[in-house]
């Protein structure tokens, strides 16, 4: 790479933690920052996906490492946070990208349904960002990448609690966004598309729905997580230390067609 692109993109030095890494997006994302330099800590609840997930990244030449919790689980978030410096030292990029989708409609979702939503997919990022976001800050320089969804910005087949978490985690960008670029700690949301992943089998085993979803994009099909690399990177890197607080569409034009 010229020292041009090197200077703007490297993650070379730099140590990122990505909840769901073991898995879909969050694998795509956690890849993309990997081959572009960064040691990279996985953490999801199943030891075996994790395992599976380090050993691809070690294939392509990628420093990783796993954490299993459920981040549904306050005392499994803690042991995430004590332990994390200690797999490459401290950590730099946090991805929230791990999530659970409830998909019932809306009246007949249970109370242990949203408070299970909430707790994975909104409090689990506000607690890690709470604990990373100050100890980049303290350093100077940090990346917070936040997952949303369609939901977070419009209503999409039973959204339910899901949609509620959702259209949190952009709020949660723009507070934290508020809270620590002064200090170099650049922090953004990432809304994807339809994405063929674990996530949507529920829907893509609907006949039709796949296609259907592919023909409301502009590219005329529906995204794979290896779409979500080059964002990944830029986003996390030096080059984009003015791109702050904002919530970035990655989906083929779904959201304004
Ligand atoms: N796929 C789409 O079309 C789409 C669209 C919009 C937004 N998104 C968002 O993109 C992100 C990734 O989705 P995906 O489609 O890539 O899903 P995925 O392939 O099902 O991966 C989900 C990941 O999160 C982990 N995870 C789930 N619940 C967890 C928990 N309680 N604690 C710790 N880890 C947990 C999973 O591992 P374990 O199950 O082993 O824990 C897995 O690594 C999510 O935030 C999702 O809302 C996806």
């Amino acid at each position: 790479m010229s020292s041009y692109l090197s200077d703007m993109f490297s993650l070379v030095g730099r140590v990122a933690l990505v909840t769901g890494g073991s898995s879909g997006i969050g694998y795509g994302i956690a890849e993309a920052l990997g081959r572009a330099g960064a040691a990279v800590v996985l953490v999801a609840r199943r030891e075996e996906r994790l395992a599976t997930a380090a050993a691809a990244l070690a294939g392509h030449g990628v420093r990783a490492a796993t954490i299993s919790a459920d981040l549904g689980d306050r005392a499994a978030i803690a042991r995430v946070t004590e332990h994390a410096a200690s797999l490459f030292g401290e950590v730099d990029i946090l991805v929230n990208d791990a999530a659970n989708n409830i998909r019932r409609p809306m009246a007949e979702l249970t109370l242990d349904d949203y408070e299970q939503t909430i707790a994975v997919n909104l409090t689990a990022p506000y607690l890690l960002g709470q604990h990373f976001g100050p100890r980049m800050a303290a350093r100077g320089w940090g990346r917070i990448i936040n997952i949303g969804s369609q939901q977070s910005i419009r209503a999409f087949g039973d959204s339910g609690a899901y949609g509620v978490a959702k259209a949190g985690i952009c709020g949660l960008t723009r507070s934290q966004a508020e809270a620590w670029t002064p200090h170099g700690v650049t922090c953004n949301t990432l809304i994807p598309g339809f994405v063929l992943t674990p996530l949507t089998e529920p829907a893509q085993a609907i006949p039709g729905r796949v296609e259907a979803l592919a023909a409301r994009t502009m590219t005329g099909r529906n995204g794979l997580p290896t779409d979500f690399a080059a964002i990944a990177i830029l986003l996390a890197s030096p080059a984009s230390a003015y791109l702050t607080g904002q919530t970035l569409c990655v989906d083929g034009g779904f959201s304004v067609t």
